[in-house]
């Protein structure tokens, strides 16, 4: 039997403006429920987001006035990361560069051999005419000998604008087989929308346990890790990071990596070679999973006052069993299930008997170390 949650409404919840790429797990629509639940963590002023990835909830939270810390092992967060929350020129500056950059004529080079696709040929990332702009912009942009931070800030600009000519379904596993018509339209550098740095922040590129070794204690960690997959039938549909977002990490590094199968993967996205603990779907020989497993030592290590945990309905770890982990040290104060497209946030009180049948929650769980 289903118990009814009471309903938190987050209609009067300001979010700030953030930017962002098409992302598996993105926070963009969460963001209302989760700074709803954290305007209820008393005089919180740091902020650790550990599995940033879009950094969309780093975003909002330096622009909420939090120090905020930010992590992913990925380098297009750290890119992003780099861009909203240590880069100070004004945006004229920037302007420049990219103006410059926007005037270059395209050429043929490595992106458009691997990627560029011509109008009568689908299954490919990208419309030639866009990579050949890639090609030229990409090549300049090396040339031009920026030092990090400013590179950081026009490389976020270039993937934004490829993410909005893309022809992929949101990741660059498999390619649409008729072009997107969005992928018809122009390659155009435009400026991110930074906004006034009020506080120091930081950015780190670590795995989350040598993260939360550098970090000093924060007031608040919100962690977001990658959910695997409870498909039993079909594990390996599972979101995997590095191989859905591996053309990212090639525009950031340009070191035109070896590549292999139909989707011309980078070589160093392979699962066997890169595959994060958290999308792990198998179990340990004492036959508990090793993403649970992981997720536990990570609540016990991570050095935070308050924790806010995101995880969904369609994870390897179920309702229960997050409940069970948080349950056995700290105080929970809040497990809510989100329903994101019907506007729906209940509470549900500290009780293993709600039914997960529900596709597709999002769950948000308040937990005080
Ligand atoms: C669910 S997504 C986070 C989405 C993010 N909150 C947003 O709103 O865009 C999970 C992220 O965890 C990162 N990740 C996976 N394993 C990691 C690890 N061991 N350490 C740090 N980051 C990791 C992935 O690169 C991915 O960006």
């Amino acid at each position: 039997m289903r118990k009814q949650g009471s309903l938190i409404n987050t209609s009067h919840v300001a979010v700030p403006p953030t930017q962002g790429i098409k992302y598996a797990g993105s926070k963009l629509q969460l963001l209302p429920y989760i700074f709803r639940i954290l305007a209820q963590v008393p005089d919180a002023k740091t902020f650790f987001d550990g599995f940033a990835g879009t950094t969309r909830v780093s975003q909002a939270a330096a622009q909420l006035g939090f120090a905020t810390t930010c992590n992913d092992s990925a380098v297009w967060s750290k890119v992003f990361a780099t861009c909203y929350l240590l880069s100070e020129q004004p945006d004229a500056y920037y302007q420049e560069i990219l103006d410059h950059l926007n005037s270059l004529r395209g050429r043929h080079g490595w992106f458009t051999e691997h990627y560029g696709g011509k109008p009568l040929e689908g299954k490919k990332p990208f419309q030639i005419h866009n990579t050949l702009k890639l090609d030229a912009i990409r090549e300049e942009i090396d040339r031009l000998h920026l030092n990090d931070i400013d590179t950081a800030v026009i490389l976020t600009s270039l993937i934004l604008a490829l993410d909005r000519v893309d022809n992929s379904l949101g990741h660059f596993a498999s390619y649409l087989a008729q072009w997107a018509p969005r992928s018809y339209n122009s390659l155009d550098l435009a400026m991110p929308q930074r906004f006034p740095l009020r506080k120091r922040h930081r950015v780190l590129q670590l795995d989350i346990f040598e993260a939360i070794q550098q970090m000093e204690g924060h007031d608040i960690a919100y962690l977001d890790p990658p959910y695997g997959s409870n498909n039993e039938k079909m594990p390996p549909s599972r979101v995997r990071y590095a191989s859905y977002y591996h053309l990212w990490k090639t525009v950031i590094l340009n070191d035109k990596p070896a590549l292999f199968g139909k989707a011309q993967r980078r070589e160093d996205s392979r699962d066997t070679v890169t595959a994060s603990i958290f999308e792990e779907f198998r179990k340990a020989p004492d036959g508990s999973f090793y993403a649970l497993k992981a997720l536990a030592r990570l609540l016990k290590e991570v050095k935070a006052h308050y924790v806010l945990l995101s995880y969904s309905s369609g994870g390897r770890a179920t309702w229960e069993s997050l409940l069970d982990i948080l349950h056995t040290q700290g105080k929970l104060h809040h497990a809510v299930q989100v329903d994101y497209k019907k506007n729906v946030m209940a509470t549900m009180r500290w009780t293993h008997a709600w039914a997960s049948d529900q596709k597709n929650l999002e769950y948000l769980f308040l937990w005080e170390k």
